[in-house]
């Protein structure tokens, strides 16, 4: 992901640079979805790359979202209330590419450019703390995010550019998050749709809304994430990786629901993270925020 105010003197990203990564390999990959190993670039190099300045910056989107999101998330353990859910849904519903410094014009969206296979995703942290984070996630078309699990998260994904298509489950049984497991367990299908920017921003929760998800782009995309609380695998919220199975898969006992409901389930089983779920991790040079 990127973001960035292009300005060199403001310390804009290089989404030139960026792109260049993701697009031309030989960069390290580091991470897995939400947790990314890093290799930082000096940001001096970052800048001396740029050559696509962004001409408009509405940091005060960003800002406005920042301090909501202090007074929303008081920790692990606490979901927001639809009241807070609702601002926050307001808040990202408006935002836009300039208002994470980005512009329509930077060569990630050349699919000319993509000429590594498969297309990895790059993300981008613009700020983290116990309590939440907000995170860009840029994905060059075909790119997935694989299945993935947020053990005790409630999730806001805008999509500010591009088409995707997101896919989520919630748990049919109720089994203690933090205690991994490879058994097959019964899902109940959420969304199955293609997601196409401007739309509304998705919303996610500890145990509904389709906490397990994964995206694939069907364009070049870039998604802002806040996620409250973040990963901690010190905390039990590590992320986890799933493998869909028919719901046929699971013996007849453990079938949550009636002949003739079955569209609407699938069972996964939890796997090693999947070469597909590595990301390149880029540093964060856009408009900041303030506390
Ligand atoms: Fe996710």
């Amino acid at each position: 992901m990127v973001q960035q105010r292009m300005n060199s003197t403001a310390g804009g990203v290089c989404i030139t640079g960026i792109a260049r990564r993701v697009f031309k390999k030989k960069e390290r990959i580091v991470g897995h979805v939400h947790r990314t190993g890093i290799k930082k670039k000096e940001p001096s190099k970052i800048r001396q790359k740029q050559s696509v300045p962004l001409s408009v910056v509405h940091e005060g989107r960003l800002q406005e979202l920042f301090h909501s999101c202090l007074d929303v998330f008081k920790g692990p353990g606490t979901v927001p209330a639809q009241y807070d859910v609702t601002t926050l849904c307001r808040i990202l519903d408006n935002m836009t590419l300039e208002d994470v410094g980005l512009s329509r014009q930077i060569s990630f969206f050349n699919t000319q450019n993509a000429v590594e296979e498969p297309p990895r995703v790059t993300t981008t942290t613009i700020y983290k703390c116990d309590n939440f984070s907000l995170s860009l996630f840029f994905l060059p078309a075909t790119a997935t995010i694989p299945l993935h699990n947020h053990p005790g998260m409630t999730v806001f994904s805008k999509l500010l550019v591009g088409s995707m298509h997101i896919k989520s489950y919630d748990w049919v049984d109720s089994v203690d998050e933090s205690v991994p497991t490879s058994k097959l367990r019964p899902v109940s299908l959420k969304v199955d749709s293609v997601f196409t920017a401007p739309c509304d921003t998705s919303v996610l929760y500890p145990t509904t809304g389709g906490n397990i998800h994964s995206f694939t782009a069907i364009t070049p995309c870039v998604v802002l994430d806040v996620l409250g609380p973040p990963y901690s695998k010190e905390d039990g919220r590590d992320c986890s990786f799933y493998k869909e199975y028919p719901y046929d898969s699971i013996s007849n006992e453990a079938k949550p629901v009636e002949e003739g409901e079955e569209d609407m389930y699938s069972c996964l089983e939890e796997i090693k993270a999947p070469e597909s779920s590595a990301m390149y991790f880029v540093e964060y040079f856009g408009p900041k925020v303030t506390e």
